[in-house]
């Protein structure tokens, strides 16, 4: 068992890498409810609102359940096909769109508020720099972006982002309205398969507004 290669290690961040990994495993983030710091903030998580690499819905059915308006998008068919079915056995009103986040700078929806659970920290380079051209675009002046990402700890996949990384990626145009480590869970079927990987994890909790 201590062998077996993680699901997580080097996943690319391509389609293919995501697509396998919803239909061979049980993904560690998938926990069918939002991650604790956007719980403590939901007042906040105004309407419109975008959950920006949805997964299976879980964040996005959250917040539709408290009566806001939300759209979750991902690029991965199945992660979306169950979001909808999720939706449509609880009898909640979500738009699921099969998108990539790669193209929000095309894209004529506006949002005032946009959920990161874990997508920001995939990217680096060109394609966070695009990303975050993308969040500003579909962001109204004055949103907000709530972000859960892993934060420096070196062993996370892509050996994580540091605070200095986010401050400069959200450098033009954003300012911080906080910036706090925070725990998280993981998926029960994940830890009963890789007992304490990710035990005590922290994660960087952001609130970061667009400025008008
Ligand atoms: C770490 S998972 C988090 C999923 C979800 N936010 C959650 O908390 O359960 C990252 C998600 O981003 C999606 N993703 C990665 N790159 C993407 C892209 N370019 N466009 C849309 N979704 C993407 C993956 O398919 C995956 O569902």
């Amino acid at each position: 068992m201590e062998n077996r290669e993680l699901p997580m290690q080097d996943a690319p961040s391509t389609l293919a890498g995501f697509t396998k990994i919803y239909a061979e495993t049980n993904p560690p983030w998938d926990i069918g409810k939002p991650q604790p710091p956007f719980i403590a903030v939901a007042d906040q998580i105004v309407s419109p609102v975008l959950d920006a690499g949805c997964g299976t819905g879980g964040t996005s059915l959250f917040f539709a359940a408290r009566g806001a308006e939300v759209t979750g998008v991902d690029f991965v068919e199945d992660a979306i096909r169950s979001a909808r079915a999720k939706a449509d056995e609880r009898g909640l009103n979500v738009e699921f769109l099969v998108k990539d986040a790669m193209t929000l700078g095309e894209w004529d929806r506006r949002f005032a508020s946009v959920i990161d659970s874990g997508l920001f920290h995939i990217y680096a380079g060109d394609e966070r720099r695009r990303y975050v051209q993308g969040l500003a675009h579909v962001l109204e002046p004055g949103g907000r972006l709530f972000l859960y990402s892993f934060n420096d700890d070196a062993s996370w996949p892509g050996g994580g982002v540091s605070r200095q990384q986010l401050y400069d990626a959200f450098s033009d145009g954003w300012e911080f309205e906080s910036l706090e480590l925070a725990g998280g869970e993981v998926n029960p079927a994940f830890e009963a398969e890789f007992p304490g990987k990710f035990a005590d994890m922290k994660m960087w909790f952001a609130i970061i507004r667009r400025k008008e």
